[in-house]
């Protein structure tokens, strides 16, 4: 039913823009500086091209800090139409004409009323609160439309409001782009407002790479996942449980904060190796042969050679192969591959070996049952000092008390969002 209205509000939209622009037209006269209009035309057009994407249902333009000067130097009405008719594309141009209304209509309609919110909020004079007040009116009623938009379209039973939610994500960048829009013009004219939108293409473009390295190693560690999964799906949750705890525990013990998410994904790769390690040494029941054994404790090594292979940034691949290579070092000495001691042990790596060994006693193995929490605690400090670092055991052993009081899940229950099965 409500489908049928889909269209009519898609026209509205466009003649209330219209109707907007007409009223306030009347009241305020055409004047106009044409040049400064022509640049930020010319730069709307192009701003359409440099969209940024946030999550899924929303995304970052600099359509406002461009047509915000339009919104302090020619008021609602010349706001209303360079909002309109500025960022249009030629894709656009492919749509059904009601939604290409709807597209133009909406976006006069969020700068009209975001030059309103301006004078409102004191305007130039106080452009503390007004450029504020200006953004939020835009993105408010940008994202408004196009959720009320989304709504009559789709048959969910109510509207989607990731849409609104979203649009916070967008009001700081918009209101520090468009205070250096803004300072530019005002210092350097419209070369100012030529440099400022070159500095924001290269810096986007920054990010943007950053943006794919990203995701392009999330990629990565679902094949690993997957590859986990297939070769023994109890691999894949022992890694899921590892980079779960390892994270928590080294939240726990100030690490820096900006290398928290790669050792989280880091530890997804802990025992990568053990994929090159036969199944019948995986999963034997009963003792291994030194032969076995000593094949077993390959797989710190192997799994930093196969590492080795895969293009990952230098930071990265630092804690990855610290992790990977060295999460069965011992405190005392007496690991492998390399027999560190102490804190020559890299720091990844004993918080690593420490989620690890607790996910191992508290996790079925086929060799085994799993032990209650209070016997893995008891187990914990008696190899403290001698497998495990210490203070690091004391820190892990205070946050699965606190877990097993408050009745937490003894694992991560697939909470991440690399879980791909
Ligand atoms: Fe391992």
């Amino acid at each position: 039913m409500r489908q049928k209205l889909f269209k009519p509000y898609l026209v509205g939209c466009a003649a209330a823009a219209v109707a907007f622009q007409v009223i306030t037209f009347l009241s305020s006269g055409f004047a106009l500086d044409f040049r400064l209009a022509i640049f930020l035309i010319l730069l709307l057009v192009n701003a359409h091209y440099q969209v940024i994407s946030v999550e899924n249902k929303s995304s970052f333009s600099i359509t406002f800090p461009l047509v915000f000067p339009a919104i302090v130097f020619f008021g609602p009405a010349w706001a209303s139409v360079i909002a309109t008719f500025g960022p249009i594309s030629l894709d656009e141009l492919e749509l059904e004409w009601p939604i290409i209304a709807f597209n133009r209509g909406s976006l006069g309609l969020a700068a009209g009323v975001s030059a309103l919110a301006f004078q409102w909020a004191g305007g130039e004079a106080f452009l503390v609160r007004s450029l504020p007040a200006a953004v939020f009116a835009y993105s408010l009623i940008n994202h408004g439309l196009f959720m009320v938009g989304d709504f009559l379209r789709s048959d969910q039973p109510s509207p989607d409001w990731s849409f609104l939610g979203n649009t916070l994500k967008t009001i700081v960048p918009s209101i520090a782009l468009s205070a250096l829009f803004l300072a530019a013009y005002a210092r350097y004219d419209v070369l100012g407002l030529i440099g400022a939108f070159f500095i924001y293409v290269v810096v986007r473009s920054g990010a943007l790479l950053g943006h794919l390295e990203s995701n392009y190693r999330i990629a990565l560690i679902r094949v690993l996942l997957r590859a986990a999964y297939a070769k023994d799906p109890t691999l894949m949750a022992h890694l899921e449980n590892v980079a779960y705890y390892s994270k928590r525990l080294a939240k726990a013990c100030n690490y820096p904060i900006w290398r928290l998410h790669i050792l989280d994904e880091a530890a997804y790769f802990h025992d990568i190796g053990k994929l090159e390690i036969d199944d019948a040494i995986l999963k034997k029941i009963g003792k291994l042969t030194p032969d076995e054994y000593s094949e077993m404790k390959s797989h710190p090594t192997r799994g930093v050679e196969f590492l080795q292979e895969v293009p990952l940034p230098r930071s990265y691949k630092g804690i990855v192969e610290n992790i990977t290579g060295c999460h069965h070092e011992r405190y005392d000495g007496t690991g492998y591959p390399h027999g560190l001691k102490g804190i020559e042990i890299p720091l990844e790596a004993r918080i690593v070996a420490v989620a690890d060994t607790w996910d191992a006693m508290v996790g079925k193995r086929c060799y085994r049952k799993a032990m209650s929490v209070p016997e893995a605690i008891a187990e914990l400090r008696r190899v403290k000092g001698t497998q495990l670092d210490p203070e690091l055991v004391e820190r892990f052993i205070e946050i699965v008390e606190n877990d097993n009081q408050h009745k937490q899940p003894l694992h991560a229950l697939n909470q991440s969002p690399l879980h791909v099965l």
